[in-house]
């Protein structure tokens, strides 16, 4: 079983009848999306909300019941991925454009579990591209704000056109180098006028849950 899938198949053990579930986006909580469908189809009964389309059809497609956010309190606990993560349980996120649905779904979760296999634990985050989502209007502007603060960015483009996300926005990729302050980057980048959001998530991870190649898998809390 690849440690992506072993990851997401035992965080999935944590979700209880009753439950409302925060659907993440990409390629591990393919996963999990499969693996609560299965647990449905056994007698779980939950609701979920998704943070992204792509999500939300799969979801839908396997027979997950989606619910309108106007119907749900808070959110019992969330699944999401990362494409790094820290010591500290900071992560970056957004490889999948998805960033500002997770982080606004994230923070309205009690619990929110984030999945990954061993190759996304770092010491320190940026060698992954920090993804920044900007309002299309005078996303040069923008741009050259974020530049200011120390980063190469570059526009994500996907089979040569530019990348829209779910919101209609752009996704800018941001090479910082090595990110040591988080918060303070995030609260820099959030600041600036056009930035919508970005992919730091600051102490916001209840438990990370990793997947190894050698087949096991560690919860760290
Ligand atoms: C989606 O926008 C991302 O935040 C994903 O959660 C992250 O990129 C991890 O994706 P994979 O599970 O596909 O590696």
């Amino acid at each position: 079983m690849s440690p992506k899938k072993i990851a997401a198949e035992k965080a999935v053990e944590c979700i209880q009848t009753g439950m409302t579930i925060g659907l993440g986006t990409g390629s591990t909580v393919y996963w999990a999306i499969h693996k609560i469908a299965q647990r449905i189809h056994e007698g779980l009964m939950i609701r979920a909300v998704a943070t992204s389309n792509g999500s939300e059809q799969l979801a839908q497609q396997l027979g997950i019941p989606i619910v309108p956010f106007s119907e749900i309190g808070q959110i019992d606990l969330t699944i999401d991925g990362a494409d790094e993560v820290d010591a500290h349980f900071d992560l970056i996120k957004g490889g999948g454009g998805a960033l500002l649905r997770e982080k606004i779904i994230a923070a309205n979760s009690k619990q929110f579990i984030v999945i990954i296999d061993e190759s996304k634990q770092v010491d320190k985050l940026g060698r992954f591209p920090l993804p920044v989502e900007v309002v299309p209007f005078a996303a040069e502007l923008t741009i050259r704000q974020i530049r200011d603060l120390g980063c190469t960015p570059k526009i994500r483009t996907t089979d040569g056109q530019t990348y829209k996300s779910d919101n209609g926005n752009l996704i800018i990729d941001c090479d910082f180098g090595e990110i040591t302050q988080p918060a303070s980057l995030t609260a820099r980048l959030n600041s600036i006028p056009g930035v919508v959001d970005n992919g730091l998530f600051v102490q916001m991870a209840s438990c990370l849950v990793v997947g190894y190649k050698d087949g096991t898998v560690k919860l760290e809390y």
